[in-house]
């Protein structure tokens, strides 16, 4: 089975694909995560997309469609955090699916203002080596600036910064809302969540959705 979540950045993408990925036994595939590995490990894939990551851009397709392809493909049933984000890279990824006979299963939008997607990432501090996210208001790490999963430095990622947030919130609506239209019209399930509450009421909805496909 495969699922994509589509929402601005700071809808909780990441905070809910980590609930759901447990009840439902698939693979959190993350095209971020993806690029912070590479950028943090300073390949080739990572050099570049740093430069339209911290500033609030769009990777070019032609990087992340092969990306992204190969690691669905690889991973089998899995939840898409992130990607698409492009009509193009949807459309590309509607081809490589049908061949393998295996297609999108259904389309989660999270929707949320953009006043409260800011507040969420000002105050988001994440761990590069596990993955753990907080945030300083509702979910402080036990000690400041320490994960406390596996105890390494939380960081305020690059791209949290307010100016930057604010593009990064340009590039969903103009590049990446678009995909909406392009599900629906292709009769695909698209479920829409109102995402903007608290985070254990959005897993209830978004379980009670899912489970009714
Ligand atoms: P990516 O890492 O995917 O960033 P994003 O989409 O901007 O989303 P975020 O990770 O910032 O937010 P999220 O929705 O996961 O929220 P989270 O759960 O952490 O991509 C980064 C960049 O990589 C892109 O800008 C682009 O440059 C590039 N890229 C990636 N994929 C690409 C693609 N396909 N094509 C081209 N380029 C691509 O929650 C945020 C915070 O809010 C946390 O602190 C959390 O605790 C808190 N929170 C979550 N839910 C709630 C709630 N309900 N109430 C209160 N607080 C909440
Ligand atoms: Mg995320």
């Amino acid at each position: 089975m495969i699922l994509i979540l589509i929402g601005p950045p700071g809808a909780g993408k990441g905070t809910q694909c980590k609930r759901l990925v447990d009840r439902y036994k698939l693979k959190h595939l993350s095209s971020g995560d993806i690029f912070r590995t590479e950028i943090a490990s300073e390949t080739e894939i990572g050099i570049t997309a740093k430069k339209f990551i911290d500033d609030g851009k769009l990777v070019p397709d032609e990087i992340v469609i092969e990306m992204m392809t190969k690691a669905v493909r690889a991973a089998g049933d899995c939840i898409l955090d992130g990607f698409p984000r492009t009509v193009n890279q949807a459309r590309s990824l509607d081809e490589a699916l049908e061949k393998d006979g295996c297609p999108v299963k259904a389309v989660v939008v999270l929707k949320v203002d953009d006043e409260i997607v800011a507040q969420r990432l000002t105050n988001r501090r994440v761990c590069l080596h596990c993955g753990a996210s907080f945030h300083l208001q509702h979910s402080k790490p036990a000690v400041d600036g320490v994960c406390d999963a596996c105890k390494s430095k939380l960081i305020h990622r690059d791209d949290d910064k307010a100016e930057v947030i604010s593009k990064r919130l340009a590039t969903y609506h103009k590049q990446t809302e678009p995909i909406v239209e392009y599900y629906n019209s292709s009769g695909k399930v698209v479920l829409t969540v109102d995402a903007g509450g608290n985070i254990d009421e959005i897993t209830k909805v978004l379980i009670s959705q899912i489970d009714n496909i």
